[in-house]
């Protein structure tokens, strides 16, 4: 693991064998493709890295992401990040203004923001780990959450849900795209007799279970009467208009 986390030097890249992270760039994956794709030297992969070693516990040759692949997670991993940081901002403005008026919904709204940190620092480490790029919109966005969050709480505890509304919707399917796009790649490994890095397969597991949390948010959010927010549809429209926009610069910026 350390190794993984290390600076990427002239000297490590000689030492590819030693680097497998799967989101390497190929000049660095090559020397592993070649170790993978002959089953019976799977032994030597072991020697070389633990890490990748026996955890699946399989023989059969790790499927190597494409360029086009790659750019992909290292989109994914940027846009989380950005947006799971948002999360955590929304709901710290909210929360104070929501629980003064409804002291009933504090546990819901610590949960809610508990389960936002965790996803975080989820996301804070995988992208430490893989060296992707933050977004360098991150001040832009803290700032537009932290209004977004300031704002709803003061509209009051029906805008504030129709906010978690809005986001988890957007949040939500975007994750499901995520996942969506990883099943299509294990398809194809399966397919070609070969199977996910160890890693990938954590990650979609990871992002399978974070989808289900956002959504378990938008019901939340819709018991406790996001539907009755004022106006609800500009409202809920704008946030939703907002979030994919962010979305979509994040996976670029
Ligand atoms: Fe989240
Ligand atoms: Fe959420």
């Amino acid at each position: 693991m350390a190794l993984r986390r290390a600076p990427l030097t002239s000297s490590l890249h000689r030492s590819s064998p030693l680097l497998l992270d799967f989101l390497a760039p190929s000049a660095l994956r090559q020397t592993s493709r070649q170790y993978n794709s002959t089953a019976s030297k799977q032994t030597a992969v072991a020697g070389h890295n633990p890490d990748h070693a026996s955890h699946s516990g399989s023989s059969k040759p790790k499927y190597v992401l494409s360029p086009q692949q790659r750019e992909f997670m290292n989109s994914a991993l940027r846009v989380n990040q950005a947006g799971e940081l948002a999360a955590t901002l929304i709901y710290t403005a909210q929360t104070p203004q929501v629980v003064r008026s409804h002291p009933h919904l504090r546990p819901l709204m610590k949960h809610m923001y508990d389960q936002e940190a965790g996803h975080l620092s989820t996301f804070n480490n995988l992208i430490a780990k893989h060296r992707v790029r933050p977004t360098a919109m991150y001040p832009v966005w803290e700032m537009a959450a932290s209004f977004l969050g300031w704002s709803t709480g003061a509209m009051g505890r029906e805008a504030a849900m129709a906010c978690t509304e809005a986001v988890e919707t957007e949040i939500g399917s975007h994750y499901n795209e995520q996942v969506r796009e990883i099943l299509s790649w294990q398809d194809e490994a399966e397919k070609r007799g070969e199977e996910l890095d160890d890693e990938l397969k954590d990650m979609l597991a990871t992002f399978r279970r974070i989808r289900d949390e956002e959504l378990e948010h938008l019901d939340h959010a819709v018991e406790n009467d996001a539907k009755e927010a004022q106006p609800y549809d500009p409202l809920v429209n704008v946030i939703r208009l907002g979030c994919r926009a962010a979305i979509k610069i994040s996976e670029k910026v």
